[in-house]
């Protein structure tokens, strides 16, 4: 069955989550606002997402339900649903090893591939996603960041994507509402990129250093550090390397 929902499509916008939240009323769940570039395309902590095309340029939203209120404690585990949510459109497309870098991240063969955006608007929550489908990464990033045509040489239809990633989203967050998180939860522990990785994990103006574990129930990080389990929620890991675990 071919999921229904309402593509909004702009050949250049300053942002897509922007465009959203300023005409946040005009939509209903789902409906997607996609871009073929911006011009002020945002990422998380206020850093630019450099927007080429090509790219996959999306925002969806979602809302409470009557049985099940949203509420911030929600934050932290929605980018991990869309996370999933990405891997498992993508894989319908081409079925690569695309593994989840906490919080927001996508990583195929060791590079970022997509990364998320989720911003909090009244009861609802806007999603927006970036992925490097049809693009070239310009030189300076592209030990970092790959896209999905330079790994197999093939042209993706985009709008297919945005779709299958909406839906697989759908999907997830329908489990997630009917309490099926810790279920989710270790499917997106199955893909977790940094298990084992040896990081150092910036968060309140401290850095810390240890050995990344799984993301647990709250969607916190569990990092193995000197003084031992440590938990984290927020923060920018943003050094690794792979270490073994016993
Ligand atoms: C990140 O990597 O920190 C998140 C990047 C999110 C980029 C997407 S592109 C579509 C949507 N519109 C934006 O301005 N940002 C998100």
């Amino acid at each position: 069955m071919i999921f229904k929902m309402k593509i909004y499509k702009f050949k250049s916008l300053t942002s897509t989550n922007d465009y959203m939240k300023e005409k946040f009323e005009n939509f209903n769940e789902y409906d997607v606002v996609s871009a073929e570039t911006q011009t002020k395309g945002r990422a998380r902590c206020g850093n630019s997402w450099i927007s080429q095309e090509g790219m996959a340029l999306f925002t969806f939203m979602v809302k409470k339900r009557e049985y099940y209120s949203l509420d911030d404690s929600h934050y932290i585990k929605i980018p991990l649903i869309a996370g999933l949510a990405v891997i498992l459109g993508l894989k319908r497309i081409e079925d690569l090893k695309y593994m989840f870098k906490w919080t927001n991240d996508v990583y195929l063969e060791g590079r970022k591939i997509c990364g998320i955006l989720v911003e909090k608007v009244d009861d609802t929550f806007l999603i927006g996603i970036g992925i490097n489908v049809n693009n070239t990464l310009p030189e300076e990033i592209n030990k970092r960041a790959t896209s999905l045509s330079h790994l197999t040489g093939l042209y993706y239809n985009i709008d297919e994507i945005i779709n299958y990633v909406v839906e697989e989203f759908s999907i997830l967050y329908n489990r997630f509402t009917k309490g099926e998180w810790i279920k989710i939860l270790s499917e997106i522990n199955s893909l977790n990129y940094l298990k084992g990785k040896e990081v150092t994990l910036k968060a309140g103006g401290k850095s810390f250093r240890g050995i990344a574990k799984d993301i647990n129930y709250n969607g916190e990080i569990e990092i193995f550090t000197e003084n031992g389990i440590s938990c984290f929620s927020i923060g920018e890991i943003f050094e690794e390397k792979i270490t073994i675990l016993r």
